[in-house]
């Protein structure tokens, strides 16, 4: 069955036996007014989506433009990939974070500047305390609890952000991204809890005669072995994948949960700044931009691929597909995957 367009049906499972079955629906000409929030007397404020779908205005920026055309992309990728309609619970909104001040949902990737959206959503959410994003250290911007996750609502409270809320996600080529995590997680000698908990496992899987070293440390993982690990059926049945290389189509749900904006690693910064203006922040806070470049050279994957045979190229083509598609990645080039 198919949705009518702009149509989203998410369905919330309670704790106990009841279905909460709840209709969501996206208005894009009359966004809910209400943003319940302590807002300046005297000073009506339109909340971010507001400022996004202004019904009035007829002639779009470029930059509104490309914001409604890779959200058009999207939304006709996913009528065109995606069979079934999955049931949402609240345990799927783990990585969405709420901002009720401002009116924001913000689904976090690993790997796309993640950190630094955390950052500046604890900025605006410490009422003057912090000022600058990078006075946070990174650790701290990763404690649980220290930003509010859509998955502690109820049912309720989720759908009435959803609706009302301007809901935006940062992705990122998606080989860039995985040879990125690659890299911070198994090249470096600090990372050795993700040495421990999965370097053990893949060289016990995927090295043939290892060392007792490696079976011990499993500190020197390649890039070939990391990608035996991720296209093996096991791993997946195991346990879902880490989220520094699961998939954006499964962490952030973007069939299923509109977003408003879709903004991007290659153009980060024009993107962040489009989002804090919507919000109305961009005099409080500005997106860090940090010293080492995150602009990728564009073919840092291509360096790594050369060692991974076509077959398992076409493997890890086909569990990334999904979001080469949804965000209009276009398959690289240095594919080799015939
Ligand atoms: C999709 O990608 C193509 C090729 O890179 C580009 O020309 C086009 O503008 C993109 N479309 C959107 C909606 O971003």
């Amino acid at each position: 069955m198919r949705m009518p367009r702009g149509g989203r049906l998410l369905l919330a499972t309670s704790a106990g036996s009841l279905f909460v079955l709840v209709l969501y629906f996206q208005s894009i000409t009359k966004p809910e007014l209400s943003l319940g929030s302590e807002e300046v007397p005297g000073k009506s404020r339109r909340s971010p989506l507001q400022t996004l779908y202004n019904g009035e205005q007829l002639e779009l920026s470029e930059e509104q433009r490309s914001l409604q055309d890779r959200r058009e992309l999207l939304e006709e990728a996913c009528l065109s990939h995606t069979k079934k309609r999955r049931v949402l619970s609240p345990k799927d909104l783990k990585h969405l974070i709420v901002d009720d001040k401002h009116g924001l949902i913000y689904c976090y990737v690993p790997k796309v500047a993640c950190t630094n959206w955390k950052r500046v959503l604890m900025v605006l959410g410490s009422g003057g305390r912090y000022t600058d994003p990078l006075a946070i250290p990174a650790n701290e911007a990763h404690v649980a609890g220290k930003l509010r996750s859509l998955s502690d609502l109820s049912p309720a409270e989720i759908n009435q952000r959803l609706r009302s809320y301007l809901k935006f996600i940062f992705v990122r080529e998606p080989f860039e991204r995985l040879v990125s995590a690659y890299r911070n997680k198994f090249t470096r000698s600090y990372n050795t809890a993700f040495h421990k908990r999965y370097g053990t496992k893949i060289v016990r899987r995927h090295r043939q005669n290892p060392s007792p070293e490696a079976l011990e440390q499993g500190n020197d993982v390649s890039f070939r072995e990391f990608v035996q690990y991720l296209v093996d059926p096991r791993t997946q049945r195991d346990e879902p994948f880490n989220e520094h290389w699961e998939r954006v189509h499964s962490l952030c749900h973007p069939c299923l949960i509109h977003y408003d904006v879709v903004g991007k690693y290659e153009t980060l910064e024009t993107d962040a700044q489009a989002v804090l203006r919507l919000a109305g922040v961009e005099g409080t806070v500005r997106f860090p931009t940090s010293g080492k470049s995150t602009r990728t050279d564009g073919n840092m994957a291509a360096r790594f691929f050369k060692h991974i045979t076509p077959l398992y190229q076409r493997k890890l083509f086909n569990l990334y597909r999904m979001d080469f598609l949804l965000f209009n990645y276009s398959t690289p080039e240095y594919l080799r995957t015939r």
